[in-house]
């Protein structure tokens, strides 16, 4: 089993919309059995929270259900369960790093200097406080870069 960790700062926007994107590109090529995904925030603001509404919606619109979805803190154990821990931003890589164990079994990286395709953008811009076309530049971002993920991840494991 692979396993997949995204994470942002409340675990409401940027997360969960990954979770959702990866989630149904895992579920279209039927490794919903070999990929597991989930996410986390580094603050624990909105623990137990559904999605932000702009995210949950706009997703939909693209074919993605985060409805299901409940935010959580990341925690130090996440680095000894998960094979990918993907930050969206380099705020909330430095707070991984700080909470990552010498001995977990993966490091955190940033999601998208490492898996887009596409775009030369190091960072997943956080929409909380911008209009909608901000949620939609997230979603664009998310798509490519959970399809280079998935390549990738197909490649190194086999699948
Ligand atoms: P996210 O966005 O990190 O993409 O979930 C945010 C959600 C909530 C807040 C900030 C960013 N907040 O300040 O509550």
């Amino acid at each position: 089993m692979v396993r997949v960790l995204f994470v942002c700062l409340g675990n409401i926007c940027r997360s969960p919309t990954a979770h959702g994107v990866f989630q149904k590109q895992v579920d279209d090529a039927s490794l919903s059995e070999l990929i597991t995904v989930d996410s986390a925030g580094t603050a624990a603001w909105h623990e137990g929270k559904a999605p932000d509404p702009r995210s949950t919606s706009a997703a939909k619109r693209r074919g993605y259900d985060l409805s299901v979805l409940r935010a959580r803190q990341a925690t130090t154990d996440d680095f000894y369960q998960f094979d990918y821990v993907l930050a969206m931003d380099n705020s909330n890589l430095d707070n991984l790093m700080d909470i990552a164990p010498h001995d977990g079994k993966t490091r955190p990286v940033l999601f998208l200097p490492n898996y887009s395709q596409q775009f030369s953008e190091i960072e997943v811009p956080d929409p909380y406080y911008g209009g909608d076309e901000g949620f939609e530049h997230v979603l664009d971002l998310i798509e490519d870069a959970a399809t280079g993920l998935l390549k990738e991840i197909r490649s190194t494991h086999s699948l």
